[in-house]
């Protein structure tokens, strides 16, 4: 058997073009657009690349946005106020500060500062109590784990009853997927184990697993006889395992790898993501779907 492929790039556009249309409609009634800022410290080439792509969506998609590079050396300081600045402008629906930060920089105290209102990651506490809460007070997901959520929902595999294993405890995927996965409501209603470093047989609690989802960061760990036949695979792990040159532009890129023998495990997995290609691009695609929500909470029209 060969898996359904889950392309995230597919699902991206569908959301995409459904956020564009929404845009243009409330710009006619409203004439206002979302307003998203990204704060980027630095020089970090990786951090670099994120903003960009979240730059150019933001565009594409008719948003007000705003690109506010700081130096490395920014103070704590300094970054707080200005945070506190965007907090108080009402064009701005959302709050993006790209992680990770220097190590002067206290990451708590800077995502405790953004409005939890804003708060377009839902990094802030109060965001993720909210998640925990689940239904009507659920406002911005975590980018992730709302990515997942969808692509699940959106190829049609069945969470009602279904058993879910999600191998990693981090709290930016693997502790609120579990908690999404649970709650009442579509795209849900799981019975979930979380699996980690200390489990004493990961296999075992992969095979029982319905919908498997893997964000350990250690690729390949999934061997393919730990699949149930049948199961729907998301794969989040995004391990550069080399270099190669690119065909299209000639440049070095990262060879990716997912934290599942992909080649393999399409042979046994009912559905699977790629990687690349899979959960990654719908990352941003959440980022601009929790910034539209928050303009719409602003207008009174969520
Ligand atoms: N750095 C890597 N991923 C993310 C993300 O989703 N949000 C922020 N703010 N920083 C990141």
């Amino acid at each position: 058997m060969t898996a359904k492929l889950i392309k995230g790039t597919e699902i991206r556009e569908e959301i995409l073009n459904e956020i564009e249309e929404d845009v243009k409609k409330i710009k006619a009634s409203h004439d206002r657009v979302p307003g998203l800022v990204t704060i980027l410290i630095g020089e970090n080439p990786a951090s670099i690349s994120y903003v960009t792509l979240k730059i150019k969506t933001a565009n594409r998609l008719g948003f007000h946005e705003i690109q506010d590079n700081q130096p490395e050396d920014v103070s704590e300081a300094d970054l707080l106020a200005l945070i506190d600045t965007y907090n108080s402008d009402d064009s701005i629906n959302g709050i993006l500060v790209q992680l990770p930060l220097p190590k002067h920089i206290d990451e708590k105290k800077v995502l405790n500062a953004i409005d939890p209102d804003k708060d377009v990651d839902g990094f802030h506490p109060v965001n993720v109590g909210r998640l925990m809460i689940g239904g009507d007070a659920v406002k911005f997901p975590p980018c992730t784990p709302a990515g997942i959520q969808e692509m699940i929902i959106r190829s049609g595999v069945e969470t009602s009853g279904a058993e879910v294993v999600v191998v990693g405890r981090s709290n930016i995927v693997g502790k609120p997927i579990a908690n999404m996965m649970v709650q009442k409501g579509p795209g849900a209603n799981s019975t979930v184990t979380i699996v980690h470093t200390r489990t004493k047989d990961l296999a075992a609690h992969c095979k029982r697993a319905d919908i498997l989802i893997v964000a350990a960061g250690v690729p390949g760990l999934v061997k393919p006889e730990w699949i149930k036949p049948g199961a729907c695979v998301i794969d989040v792990g995004v391990n550069r395992v080399g270099e190669k040159i690119s065909e299209k532009t000639g440049k070095k890129i990262a060879i990716l790898r997912g934290d599942v023998d992909f080649e393999a495990a399409k042979e046994i997995a009912g559905s699977i993501t790629p990687v690349p290609g899979g959960v990654g691009p719908m990352t941003i695609t959440m980022l601009m779907k929790n910034t539209l929500k928050s303009f719409k909470f602003q207008l009174g029209i969520a």
